[in-house]
């Protein structure tokens, strides 16, 4: 392969991604041929209605759920599992209680064979990175919800991961720690540039963070649309009041909300 062409690959291509489940009479089909590619470093948000194959998706770039047909590259070898390139943030934290905030974030180093050192080094470089620094012993029990979810982004990011798969990563928050952990999160993007693919629900919270936002329909679950969001970085609280903003949302919301429902003959 040639220089240009290697920058040209994608980070990760769903390649006409099929997910049927169950079996004889009563099969679903989860996710009708998705096709998307994401470039290295990029931010897509995924929104769509309740059911249409978000988490379906996800899971399968994950490794955590196999595919019926089609296949997902991950810079160009296909995905038969889990790997440690690909760090997942899921809604509820998923923390191990029993280990504090440090152990936590020191567990997958732990894994990977690690000295004490380096391990110390490098949870310290991401717990400070998403503010836990004084609850470096604390246990999980002990912090409030955006904490323990910050502590789950420290660890997924020690393990230096080259893609972030967030699904709904904070739907259990209230607003204001949500608006603040959607700025932490663009701020350690900015810095650090993984590829970052993040669901949710909330169409602002989809538009402030992207540079694409992916519009997935329902029944069968596919993409409907894919809006790309022309703002600048940083962006401020000035730009989600700014009329591009408001712009780009109503596209989204429209997009999700008018959806005219598709008559497939192998529903
Ligand atoms: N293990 C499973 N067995 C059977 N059906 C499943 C399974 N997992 C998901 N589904 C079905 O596949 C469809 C897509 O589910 P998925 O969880 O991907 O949707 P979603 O877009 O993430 O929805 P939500 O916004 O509610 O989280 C749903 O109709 C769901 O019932
Ligand atoms: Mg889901």
């Amino acid at each position: 392969m040639n220089a240009e062409a290697d920058t040209m690959q994608p980070k990760i291509s769903f390649q006409d991604v099929t997910r049927i489940f169950g079996e004889g009479e009563k099969t679903f089909l989860a996710l009708d041929r998705l096709s998307l590619d994401i470039a290295d470093g990029e931010f897509v948000t995924v929104v769509g209605p309740s059911g249409c194959g978000k988490s379906t998706a996800m899971n399968i770039a994950a490794g955590l759920t196999e595919v019926s047909q089609g296949r997902v590259l991950v810079d160009g070898e296909a995905v038969h599992g889990p790997g440690p390139e690909r760090g997942v943030i899921f809604q509820q934290y998923a923390l191990f209680p029993w280990l504090t905030v440090r152990q936590n974030v020191e567990f997958g180093l732990r894994i990977k064979g690690m000295t004490a050192g380096e391990r110390s080094r490098i949870s310290d470089h991401f717990i400070n990175l998403v503010g836990l620094r004084d609850f470096a012993d604390a246990l999980p029990k002990t912090l409030s919800g955006g904490m323990k979810q910050r502590c789950a982004i420290a660890r997924a990011y020690a393990v230096n991961p080259t893609m972030l798969l967030m699904d709904e990563p904070f739907g259990a928050l209230d607003a204001l720690t949500r608006v603040h952990m959607q700025d932490q999160l663009l701020d350690t993007w900015s810095r650090e540039r993984r590829t970052v693919i993040f669901i949710t629900h909330d169409v602002d919270e989809a538009v402030y963070l992207a540079n694409r936002v992916i519009v997935m329909a329902a029944r069968p679950g596919r993409l409907h649309e894919i809006i790309p969001v022309e703002l600048p970085y940083p962006r401020t609280e000035e730009m989600r009041l700014s009329r591009e903003f408001a712009e780009i949302r109503n596209r989204v919301w429209h997009a999700v909300y008018h959806q005219k429902p598709q008559i497939d003959a192998r529903q």
